[in-house]
């Protein structure tokens, strides 16, 4: 059985997809152990409350420094014993440590086709509000490993999206996660899970 930590920063609706694959069977050996977020008030930490998962926060606010705060996050994540660690939507720079302990393990759903509209400062919104003003026709999703890069680890599975001549980025970001996002982070947990990576 596959141990699984989720990372949230937000609304969570990539970790209900996960959850709910898990529930419905469409993610088999797996169990999600542990949800983390580094803001308190992030609804993914309800949504997890809600299927009776542990769900911590570990907020940078609480810790003198960042270097406190990275090894707090590093003792949250190791005491949930993860066999693999899903960044959904996570908006904290991993500390390079983490990275290095656990890599090869972690992944990360990013909302365009990398390396279109990655890296720094690419995240939420502001991948389709660029999307959108380069005038590309289709987008999507990108589910990779993580490295000590920003979004240059090495990808699993991606799935293209039709950008829509009336599209805002809000109606653009919706159809993202709705027909790219919380289809491929599922597959990809179920194809680590089954050895089938
Ligand atoms: C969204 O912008 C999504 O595209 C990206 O992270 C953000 C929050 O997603 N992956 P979620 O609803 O918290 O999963």
């Amino acid at each position: 059985m596959l141990r699984v930590c989720v990372c949230v920063s937000g609304g969570g609706t990539n970790l209900q997809a996960v959850m709910d694959a898990v529930d419905a069977g469409t993610i088999t050996n797996a169990q999600i152990v542990r949800v983390i977020s580094n803001n308190k008030g992030a609804f993914a930490l309800e949504r997890a409350r809600g299927r009776g998962i542990d769900a911590v926060s570990v907020s940078p606010k609480d810790y003198g420094d960042r270097e406190q705060f990275n090894e707090a996050l590093l003792r949250c994540v190791d005491d949930a014993e993860p066999d693999l660690i899903v960044l959904a939507g996570f908006l904290v720079v991993l500390p390079p440590m983490m990275i290095r302990k656990y890599e090869g393990r972690i992944i990360n759903i990013h909302p365009a086709l990398i390396p279109s509209f990655c890296g720094k400062g690419y995240y939420g919104l502001k991948v389709h509000e660029a999307v959108l003003s380069r005038g590309v026709k289709i987008t999507g999703a990108t589910v990779h490993f993580v490295d000590e890069g920003t979004d240059t680890g090495p990808i699993i599975l991606q799935k293209a999206v039709e950008v829509l001549p009336d599209d805002t980025p809000e109606v653009l970001q919706r159809r993202v996660m709705e027909q790219a996002e919380w289809v491929i982070l599922p597959q990809a947990v179920n194809m680590i899970a089954n050895g089938l990576l």
